[in-house]
């Protein structure tokens, strides 16, 4: 039977990308979309015209009891859960000095609660089961800071706490627990900095000079949630064009 992937907003560039790289491979992939997405049967009859079938639930998964109910939905329509792709993501770009209480708690709980609430109700399962994957997506920003981020470096960094200390629970029980940490990569999220700060400051900081491709990042999901990956575990895997070695 094919292994079930959940692939958090997945109607995103890099999630979108994702889910066709782990359809292509014949994962079962069902998809999240905030309860406020209007746009989800549409992109679902786009993705059925390309050829695939996906499933998508609507998730807050910045919300405890949201998330919990979308796991529990799909593990009983879909089956359970081996693959766990933490990707839903916002930002909410100002300077620390601009920065208040409602755009803090919005990133943090978009980008660093929604991965406890997400992998709360499905990791007992794959240890129960004896194999899972769990995968992270963070940022180079969450590795290295970044101008009028103090919110998203702050929970893209603590998503590798999160990620090196549950790794550390279930290594022994066949499920991994990995962060990657794109750089910028050409979707909407980044497309939504200003062209200016764009040219000036980011492009020439990456040494490879142009933005990275969402097939890119996909290309790594689909290794780490193979068998073929199964002693890479804790780990925190760079993509970001030699923007930032560590
Ligand atoms: N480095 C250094 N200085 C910077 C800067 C940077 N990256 N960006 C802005 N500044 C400076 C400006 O030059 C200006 O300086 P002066 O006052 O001396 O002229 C000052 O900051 C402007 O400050 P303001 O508080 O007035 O800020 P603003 O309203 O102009 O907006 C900002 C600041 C929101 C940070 C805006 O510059 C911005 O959106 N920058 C992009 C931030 C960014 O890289 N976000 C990444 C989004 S993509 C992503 O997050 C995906 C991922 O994981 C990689
Ligand atoms: P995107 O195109 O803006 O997609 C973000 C996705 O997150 C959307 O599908 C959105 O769903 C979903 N989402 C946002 N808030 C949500 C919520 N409360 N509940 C459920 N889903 C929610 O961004 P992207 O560039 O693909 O980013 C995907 C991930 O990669 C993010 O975690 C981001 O931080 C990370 N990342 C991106 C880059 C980059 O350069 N693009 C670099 C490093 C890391 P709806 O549309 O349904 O709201």
């Amino acid at each position: 039977m094919a292994r079930v992937a959940l692939v958090t907003g997945g109607m995103g560039g890099l999630g979108e990308a994702v889910c066709i790289k782990l359809a292509a491979l014949g994962y079962q992939v069902v998809t999240t979309y905030s309860p406020g997405n209007t746009k989800s049967e549409a992109w679902l009859a786009e993705m059925e015209k390309l050829g695939y079938n996906f499933r998508a639930y609507s998730c807050d998964v910045a919300d405890y009891d949201s998330a919990a109910a979308c796991v529990a939905k799909v593990s009983a329509e879909i089956g359970p859960i081996d693959v766990l792709v933490n990707n839903a993501g916002i930002t909410r770009d100002m300077t620390f000095k601009k920065m208040d209480k409602l755009n803090w708690d919005a990133v943090i709980g978009t980008n660093l609660d929604s991965v406890f609430n997400m992998t709360k109700p499905v990791c007992d399962g794959m240890v129960d089961r004896g194999w899972g994957r769990i995968i992270n997506i963070s940022s180079v920003n969450g590795q290295k800071g970044a101008f009028g981020q103090t919110n998203y470096s702050a929970a893209k960094a603590g998503m590798h706490g999160f990620t090196k200390a549950l790794a550390l629970e279930v290594a022994r029980k066949g499920v991994t627990v990995n962060t990657i940490s794109p750089g910028y990569i050409g979707t909407k999220m980044v497309m939504a900095i200003p062209q200016e700060v764009l040219d000036s400051k980011i492009i020439p900081q990456i040494p490879m000079a142009r933005l990275g491709k969402p097939e890119e990042v996909a290309g790594l999901v689909a290794y780490l949630s193979s068998d073929e990956a199964a002693f890479l575990t804790g780990a925190n895997i760079a993509i970001n064009g030699g923007q930032h070695m560590s």
